[in-house]
């Protein structure tokens, strides 16, 4: 198992802004709005690569899991939380851009999903499948959740559902 060499920025960046939320807590109480069109083109492009790999890995991961193949689900698991593309190749220009365009909840949800990922990917090592199918669903809410309150510019099928994405 690899542990990414460098911690998550956006988490770490999630963490600093969560202070500062704390100070200006009215501030979030606002209605989550799109993050893609507030987010430099660079930026917008590296989200989206991100995304289409996420994708990609989810699906692979549902092949995995349907046949009990646990080092697919481990390794494409792993490619989720390691492809973190927030934390990747940011620039210190990016980083400031990111931090204009996103709220604190967006990096908290961010921080969350690739959390998740990487229990997924233990579960898999250790071959337990039911772990895994728990941290799978929680994966999917992740991508729900996330979208229906920051891509729904996106994914406008999401406006006007429920905005409580968390299913407990
Ligand atoms: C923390 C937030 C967040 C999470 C978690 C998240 N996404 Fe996204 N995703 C976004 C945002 C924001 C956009 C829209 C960006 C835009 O407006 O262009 C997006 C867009 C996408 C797109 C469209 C990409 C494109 O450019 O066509 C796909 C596909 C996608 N997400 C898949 C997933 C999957 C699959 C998951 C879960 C396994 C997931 N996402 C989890 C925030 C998230």
């Amino acid at each position: 198992m690899r542990f990414t060499m460098h911690p998550p920025i956006a988490v770490c960046l999630a963490a600093v802004v969560i202070a500062g939320a704390v100070a200006a807590a009215p501030a979030m109480a606002k209605e989550p709005e799109p993050i893609g069109p507030k987010l430099t083109p660079r930026l917008q492009q590296m989200l989206s690569e991100e995304m289409l790999s996420v994708r990609q890995a989810a699906k692979q991961i549902l092949d995995g899991l349907i046949v009990g193949d646990h080092s697919l689900v481990a390794t494409q698991a792993q490619q989720v939380h390691d492809s973190f593309i927030l934390a990747r190749a940011l620039t210190e220009q990016d980083k400031k851009d990111l931090m204009k365009a996103a709220p604190p909840e967006f990096l908290k949800l961010d921080g969350e999903f690739h959390m998740t990922a990487k229990k997924l990917s233990e579960a898999a090592l250790h071959k337990d499948y039911e772990l895994q199918r728990f941290y799978y669903s929680r994966l999917v809410d992740s991508c729900q959740t996330c979208h229906s309150q920051f891509a729904t510019s996106k994914f406008p099928a999401f406006s006007g559902a429920q905005p409580e994405g968390h299913s407990h």
